[in-house]
């Protein structure tokens, strides 16, 4: 079943930078009469699964939604469950990303997360550095609001310290502050369970992604349903402003 959908993608037309809200964690341990915690521990299998189908498919770039700036105003137990789940995760999942040639990265606030949280992920985004096959982004206390004020602040820094003339900034100097800095923007953003929001995620980056939707919660997404994504946006034209009698196929 997977591998016929598998079998359905274009590799010549793959995205080269798949972004993902992975939401619905909550949602689906209320499901199973548990604790949130216990959605967001099954929602680790889904991480595994999309990362590896990424990687095998030939994607370059995959991006994964895990902690936004908001997300300090849940209850103070499922924060911390969350900073524990990202240290174990992290160490726990430093050997397969190497065997499977992923290097790790991250973006967002990460000066600002529990120091053990910060070590973790520094020591994986250590360890994998020389990683080539896919580079695995986790966005944690990330927004985009912030990012774009860290850019638009050090753009004015460097013209106060006369480093730049203001006639010089332009989408390039721009991209260059963001927390994305030499990561092509997504061609695909897929958000799961249900909702149709971006919830303050790479703003900039996706002014011409493809959005999918779906209503799976993510402890559930497995390796078809990033199929069944990547199959949808292989399906919708890109236009990018023109009209579809100009595009070359
Ligand atoms: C996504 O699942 C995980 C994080 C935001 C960390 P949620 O925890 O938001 O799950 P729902 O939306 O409440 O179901
Ligand atoms: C977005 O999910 C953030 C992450 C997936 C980390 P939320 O569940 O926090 O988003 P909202 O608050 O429902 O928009
Ligand atoms: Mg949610």
């Amino acid at each position: 079943m997977a591998e016929d959908l598998k079998a359905k993608i274009i590799t010549e037309k793959l995205p080269k930078h798949i972004a993902v809200i992975m939401d619905g964690n909550g949602r689906w341990a209320k499901k199973h009469g548990k604790p949130r915690v216990f959605g967001h521990r099954n929602g680790v299998k889904a991480v595994r699964e999309t990362t590896e189908a990424a990687a095998e498919l030939g994607v370059e770039y995959l991006t994964l939604y895990a902690f936004s700036t908001e997300n300090w105003n849940r209850p103070r137990l499922e924060v911390n469950a969350l900073m524990t789940l990202l240290v174990e995760t992290i160490r726990g999942e430093v050997s397969t990303l190497n065997k499977n040639n992923i290097r790790l990265q991250a973006i967002g606030d990460i000066n600002k997360l529990p120091s053990k949280s910060q070590k973790a992920l520094l020591e994986g985004i250590e360890e994998t550095k020389n990683n080539t096959r896919m580079t695995l982004v986790l966005a944690l206390n990330y927004s985009a609001k912030w990012e774009i004020m860290q850019a638009v602040k050090s753009i004015a820094n460097q013209i106060e310290t006369k480093q730049l003339r203001s006639e010089e900034i332009n989408e390039q100097t721009f991209e260059n502050e963001l927390s994305t800095s030499g990561i092509p923007d997504p061609e695909l953003l897929i958000r799961t369970s249900g909702e149709t929001r971006v919830s303050n995620f790479l703003l900039w980056q996706i002014a011409y992604a493809e959005l999918y939707f779906t209503p799976i919660l993510w402890p559930e997404f497995r390796k078809e349903h990033l199929y069944r994504a990547i199959i949808d946006f292989q399906n919708r034209e890109r236009r990018f402003g023109q009209i579809s009698e100009q595009l070359t196929r």
